[in-house]
């Protein structure tokens, strides 16, 4: 019998949108559906990983076997994965974490008056990505880049920028939320396309590719 690729390894994976509070009842998020994520987690540990899943607001199933945290704004979830990263042999950013959030979420829902539209003020999110692989030993990072158009001068670019070893790119063609995908790997070896299929699929490439490279092979 062959050990599973990923038997006693530890991985890490985010997932999902974040849900950036406005007021007690409105927010600023993004159309991710978790899917590629859930992928990824179920697929790491059919490989026989230890996996920790932390996602955003999303109504996915827990897979079997996976330890779930959810969260809602990137801070949580910026909290919650610096808080076991060191600890990963892996680290797979598949959330769609927002740019930006309100500077503060108002205290009570906003009322419409007859003034001026309110405005709202926005501050960065931290990296969480780039925080992960900053780490002094980090784990294997993995990002992804969801493209509209020049995926892989946007994926190399994006792997480079959070000094990532392995960027997942995907053209975002049919919008978010289906559930086939067309991914291709960047790394230090060149460009990878995986055969376009469900995510299921993809997600147990790339959980082969990841192996691979932490065998270094
Ligand atoms: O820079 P961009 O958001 O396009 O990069 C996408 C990759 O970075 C994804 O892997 C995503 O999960 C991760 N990311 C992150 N924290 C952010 C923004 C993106 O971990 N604030």
């Amino acid at each position: 019998l062959q050990p599973k690729l990923l038997a006693g390894r530890k991985v890490l994976i985010t997932a999902g949108p974040t849900f950036e509070a406005i007021d007690p009842v409105r927010g600023i998020t993004n159309l991710s559906s978790g899917k590629m994520g859930f992928a990824v987690a179920r697929a790491a540990r059919e490989a026989g990983a230890e996996v920790t899943l932390v996602c955003g607001p999303v109504s996915q199933p827990t897979p079997r076997g996976v330890t779930r945290i959810d969260v809602t704004g990137a801070l949580d979830m910026h909290r919650e994965v610096m808080a076991r990263a060191a600890a990963q042999d892996v680290f797979v950013g598949v959330a769609a974490v927002a740019d930006y959030r309100p500077q503060a979420a108002a205290e009570h829902k906003i009322k419409k008056d007859d003034g001026a539209p309110p405005a709202i003020m926005l501050v960065e999110n931290p990296d969480i990505l780039a925080e992960v692989a900053a780490l002094p030993k980090p784990p294997l990072c993995v990002g992804f880049a969801a493209e509209s158009r020049n995926l892989a001068d946007y994926a190399r670019k994006k792997r480079a920028k959070k000094k990532i070893p392995l960027i997942a790119g995907n053209l975002i063609e049919h919008g978010f939320g289906g559930e086939d995908n067309t991914l291709v790997l960047f790394d230090d070896a060149g460009q990878t396309p995986l055969p376009p299929g469900p995510k299921s699929e993809l997600a147990r490439a790339l959980v082969a590719h990841i192996a691979r490279l932490l065998r270094g092979d």
